[in-house]
């Protein structure tokens, strides 16, 4: 596969990415307890339809790959199953846990490409970053709020989902000419604080 169809096929992984975040904040703002929890994640869900909005517009400037990367498939499942069954803390540790961590490290490597979509791909990593990263916050306040009880099952079960994405992730930035290791050590990394920050590590 050539770089210029990889690097399309990153960014629809992009704006497949937002789309389920949108759906699954709605979802989440459905199942809350709290309602200062239901308002911010309405508010998550439309900031999501807009992140997938910007990502669409730059699948279009790019060239949208003839389909679309099944990156997505089994932690999506894992996500609408988690959803359907009301289980709001599993989903919280899914989205905001460890999807919204891929989507900020696949944005940073995305926002330094030297593509001609780059001023946009620019604005949309400054732009969106500070947002994703107001949802990672969200998440680990709504875990704080409710007591999550032990999820280690859960957290082991969405890591590993989360890294079979990121490994899919890694073999299309490898050859769109990203450097897939500074994304995996983003992504490592990323997990690892917001598991602290969220006081889930024994
Ligand atoms: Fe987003
Ligand atoms: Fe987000």
């Amino acid at each position: 596969m050539d770089a210029g169809l990889k690097f399309s096929r990153l960014v629809g992984a992009l704006r497949a990415g937002e789309e389920l975040a949108a759906r699954v904040a709605l979802g989440q703002s459905r199942l809350a307890p709290e309602p200062w929890m239901r308002r911010a994640l309405q508010a998550q869900a439309r900031q999501e339809q807009r992140h997938a909005f910007f990502a669409a517009t730059v699948e279009t400037m790019v060239g949208a790959a003839p389909r679309n990367p099944p990156v997505l498939g089994p932690l999506g499942d894992r996500l609408e199953t988690d959803l359907k069954a009301g289980n709001f803390a599993a989903s919280v540790l899914g989205l905001q846990g460890v999807l919204e961590h891929l989507g900020e490290a696949l944005l940073e490597r995305l926002g330094r490409h030297p593509h001609p979509a780059g001023t946009l791909l620019h604005e949309l990593r400054e732009r969106v970053l500070a947002q994703e990263r107001g949802h990672t916050r969200l998440g680990g306040r709504c875990l704080a709020a409710i007591g999550t009880g032990n999820q280690k099952q859960t957290i082991a079960d969405y890591e590993g989902l989360g890294l079979e994405t990121a490994r899919a992730v890694a073999g299309l930035l490898d050859d769109a000419r990203i450097d897939p290791e500074a994304f995996w050590r983003s992504v490592g990394a990323q997990l690892a604080s917001w598991r602290r920050a969220a006081g889930l590590l024994e």
